[in-house]
């Protein structure tokens, strides 16, 4: 590039140059964004949902409607823009790791390790998908993404940008593979990555981890509080002499014959020093005001061990500790627990190349979903729905209704002649919720019900009759953003009414139907939000006023357009580069 002269130049040109420079990004990823198709048929024409009908099943009538989206994930996350926005408290993500190995495909092509474009074809596609996925999360929603060594420094760096490094809750270690990858040429990879993020860290919260049998077992005494070990009131190690914490080195008075013990000296009491084996000063743990707490607490025991006196703190048994960040457990096995175990349940071999173990995701769950029974689970890259599976575990441990989402595409399994959404994920799931049998032996089923819709577009909004046909073709989206399934009334091109326990939604095709709609409506009591066709976005108010349940009027296409617009113009926001 030539040298610029800034000597020679203007002062407007030089403050617009300044200008210029001051937006450009410091810090942070850059790549070159490539051109995706589906997201480029966004552009003409709109994403709306089928319903699947005959795939949708239920199994218990009470029971959760949980929600399965076949599809490529940037049409259904735009859907879901409109339907969940602000509804997800977790979203568990399992995004192809762009190896190289012919395992994920961009515009229809295989992505080649030798393809020079490999890294930005993959930020292309994970930052508009990361992008509608977080306008979909609760402010204390928290995100999981799996990753492993191809990508995780790029993936780090772009979730940094888009949910902000002060929200990164964990980075978590899994080891998922425990005989390692022996076919490296160098470390036998043995584990991955989870990379973990808050919507907002000042207001998310995640749960602590039970105490396993083994480590229950070390609170081995008792007291009318609460099981508790000892452990020793002097410090050693680090930080552990008088020059490093001048406050925590005292005496300690102690009376043996009355059991009292005090940091002021006291009749009848002898002294007690941190001083170790060997003869040097240490320091307690805590300070004098700490200690004289859990003296009153009950919590200082001392002891004569025959060479003099010991301090010792009790440490109380907890409810459970703090997840680490390293996870290894034989459970967590992929092998095992994901690939054996979808074989059996799907009674085939080799079903699926690279599901997770069911019990590492239903482990995570339990961290960041424990105390939110009514929690909203998202999969879009839900591949063989392991997520789907662990949430109905996790409901079935603890009675909580859990819903969950899964998106994922119905591409070739690789090459094995079988559908990933229609022969994997589907009857997966289908099984684990109505029961099925592993070599004669019955696993009863989990409940609940399954409603199935697959992605499709309409053409581009441009005239009135446009609207009309997204508007026929948006009843799904009502019904899926309102959660009301099942059919009340449905008068062909007219208007239709769906309800849940709770609620109904009525939906007006055709203006001229209002009266129509009003008289099937005032035969229900359930408050109903009514969905009105307009050509613009307004509607004559004083046309609801006598329906007493009514609960909202919104114009249709409208509300849906408006969603789409804002969506869209922010993700093709010119970035900073
Ligand atoms: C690594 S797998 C997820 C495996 C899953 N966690 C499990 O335990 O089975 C990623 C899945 O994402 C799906 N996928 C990839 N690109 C997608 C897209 N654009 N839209 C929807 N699904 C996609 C693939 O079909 C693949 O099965």
């Amino acid at each position: 590039m030539p040298k610029k002269d800034f000597q020679n130049w203007s002062k407007e040109k030089l403050l617009h140059e300044y200008k210029e420079l001051s937006k450009r990004k410091k810090f942070g990823i850059v790549w070159e964004d490539k051109i995706e198709e589906v997201a480029e048929q966004c552009k003409t024409s709109l994403p709306v949902l089928k319903d699947e009908k005959a795939k949708s099943f239920s199994t218990d009538k009470n029971g959760i409607n949980h929600i399965f989206i076949e599809g490529d994930n940037y049409h259904a996350l735009s859907v879901l823009n409109y339907t969940h926005k602000k509804k997800i408290d977790l979203i568990f993500i399992d995004p192809p790791y762009n190896t190289g190995n012919r395992s994920w495909r961009y515009n229809n092509d295989y992505v080649e390790k030798e393809d020079r474009f490999r890294h930005s074809k993959w930020l292309s596609f994970m930052s508009k998908r990361l992008r509608l996925a977080r306008n979909l999360l609760k402010e204390n929603g928290i995100i999981v993404v799996t990753i492993d060594d191809y990508e995780l420094f790029t993936l780090g760096l772009l979730m940094d940008e888009i949910f902000f490094e002060n929200n990164k809750i964990g980075v978590l270690a899994v080891e998922s593979n425990p005989r390692g990858r022996t076919t490296n040429k160098f470390f036998a990879t043995s584990h991955e990555y989870w990379l973990v993020y808050a919507k907002n860290s000042n207001v998310a919260s995640i749960e602590n981890v039970p105490l396993t049998e083994e480590q229950k077992k070390l609170f081995n005494l008792e007291d009318d509080v609460s099981s508790y070990r000892l452990l020793p009131f002097r410090r050693s190690g680090g930080l552990s002499t008088p020059e490093e914490r001048p406050n925590s080195h005292y005496p300690i008075f102690y009376n043996e014959k009355t059991g009292k013990i005090d940091i002021e000296p006291f009749k009848n009491s002898i002294k007690i020093l941190p001083i170790d084996s060997s003869g040097r000063k240490r320091v307690w743990r805590q300070t004098r005001p700490s200690l004289m707490e859990a003296v009153g607490r009950g919590d200082m025991v001392i002891k004569e061990n025959g060479k003099g006196f010991v301090v010792y703190m009790k440490d109380r048994i907890k409810e459970g500790r703090k997840a680490k960040t390293i996870w290894i457990n034989p459970k967590y096995d992929a092998s095992s627990h994901g690939t054996v175990l979808l074989d059996k349940i799907l009674d085939r071999r080799k079903a699926f190349d690279y599901p997770k173990s069911l019990y590492a995701v239903l482990d995570a769950l339990s961290v960041l979903v424990a105390n939110k029974k009514e929690a909203v689970i998202l999969d879009f890259f839900a591949g063989s729905g392991t997520t789907g599976h662990a949430v109905l575990e996790l409901n079935k441990n603890d009675g909580g209704k859990r819903q969950f989402i899964l998106c994922t595409d119905n591409q070739d399994n690789n090459g094995s002649g079988t559908k990933i959404a229609s022969d994997i994920c589907y009857p997966r799931i289908k099984k684990v919720m109505s029961g099925y049998s592993i070599g004669g032996k019955k696993i009863a089923g989990l409940g609940d019900n399954l409603r199935y819709y697959s992605g499709e577009l309409v053409g581009n909004i441009k005239t009135d009759n446009d609207k009309r046909v997204l508007t026929s073709r948006s009843t799904e989206m009502l019904c899926l953003a309102e959660a009301t399934f099942d059919e009340v009334a449905n008068k062909k091109g007219l208007f239709a009414i769906y309800e849940n326990q709770k609620q109904m939604t009525g939906i007006i095709f055709d203006e001229d139907a209002i009266s129509d709609f009003k008289k099937e409506a005032k035969k229900h009591k359930k408050p109903i939000v009514v969905y009105v066709f307009s050509y613009d976005h307004t509607y004559n108010e004083e046309d609801f006023e006598d329906l007493e349940n009514l609960k909202v009027v919104k114009p249709i296409p409208e509300v849906i357009l408006n969603v789409y617009r804002k969506i869209y113009k922010e993700l093709y926001k010119p970035r900073n580069l």
